[in-house]
């Protein structure tokens, strides 16, 4: 049987490839589509989320989220990353349908009551919606199978900081709540994302096979592949959402180690996820009683491409 997964979402480029990866994965069963502010407006990312839904031709409800972090002021919308329409600037036609008239967390709530011990949440922004959750019915928390979320970094840089990603920058305090909370949380951050090149050439090959998704990805791609192109000496992009996708399909891609992650929610080490390995005891008292986190820290990058490329062709 499939498995039901809930996506929680601010599309965005590369969540556009984690989005259509799932809509073609026959071992996935999309519930919904959840979407927060992050790389653009949340308003726009509800338009761009029902843009992904009609261009797949897939019938799934999309419920908007929250417009703003949970405590710190709103940062700027990372434009140069995904373009001002959160798609690379494609200037794709509005979408047709509507949003869900209950909120994201309700969404959540409800879809997670109705199949208990069932529904994988992925996170691929920030985790306002998964907070707010957790705030409405705290109960939810054992009634989610997995948390699978693309945030945070153990020991690789960051990538809007030195020690922050920009997932957990955007909403440290509830990024904090999500890593502290009794579900099973498997944290994809940068430690493997930024193993994971996605280049032009694989791009075209899904585009050749399908053009509809994949002549969608290969355009909003171009403006992403040239922001990392432009200040890395790299030839593509990094592969950081649809990473989530290839995980709970075949977690056998990625090697985790086990500990207790705490988001720092001020200073200058804002939004850096502090990872203290299973077994390791620190007179600071921060990571005791902490449930235990999934941090990969090993990727099969060559299986993982090979998985999205097949999937999408
Ligand atoms: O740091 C990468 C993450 O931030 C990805 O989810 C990307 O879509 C942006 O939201
Ligand atoms: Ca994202």
């Amino acid at each position: 049987m499939a498995r039901k997964i809930i996506i929680d979402t601010d599309p965005g480029i590369d969540d556009a490839m984690a989005i259509f990866f799932a809509f073609q994965a026959p071992q996935l069963e999309v519930l919904g589509l959840t979407t927060t502010f992050g790389n653009v407006s949340v308003d726009l990312a509800t338009q761009n989320a029902i843009t992904l839904t009609e261009i797949a031709k897939v019938t799934v409800p999309v419920a908007k989220g929250v417009a703003v972090p949970s405590v710190i002021a709103p940062r700027p919308h990372p434009d140069f990353v995904h373009g001002k329409d959160g798609f690379g600037n494609i200037d794709w036609p509005a979408p047709k349908g509507k949003a869900v008239e209950k909120s994201a967390a309700q969404f959540i709530v409800d879809t997670v009551r109705e199949f208990p011990g069932e529904v994988t949440i992925i996170a691929l922004g920030p985790l306002g919606n998964l907070a707010e959750a957790l705030k409405l019915d705290p109960e939810v928390a054992n009634l989610v199978d997995e948390v699978v979320l693309m945030g945070g970094t153990a020991i690789e840089y960051g990538n809007v900081s030195p020690v922050a990603e920009a997932n957990i920058m955007n909403d440290p305090h509830a990024a904090d709540a999500v890593f502290t909370a009794s579900w099973q949380v498997t944290m994809i951050g940068l430690d493997v994302t930024h193993q994971v090149l996605l280049d032009n050439p694989i791009l075209e090959r899904i585009r050749e096979a399908n053009p509809t998704e994949g002549g969608f990805l290969y355009d909003c791609a171009q403006h992403y592949i040239n922001f990392y192109s432009s200040r890395f000496d790299m030839d593509g992009c990094y592969f950081h959402d649809a990473s989530t996708i290839a995980y709970v399909i075949d977690p056998s891609i990625f090697g985790v180690e086990l500990g207790a992650v705490r988001v720092a929610c001020e200073g200058i080490g804002i939004g850096q996820t502090i990872f203290a390995p299973e077994g390791m005891d620190f007179p600071t008292p921060h990571w005791n009683d902490v449930p235990m986190t999934q941090v990969c820290m090993e990727v099969d990058s060559d299986k993982l491409l090979k998985l999205f490329e097949t999937t999408l062709s």
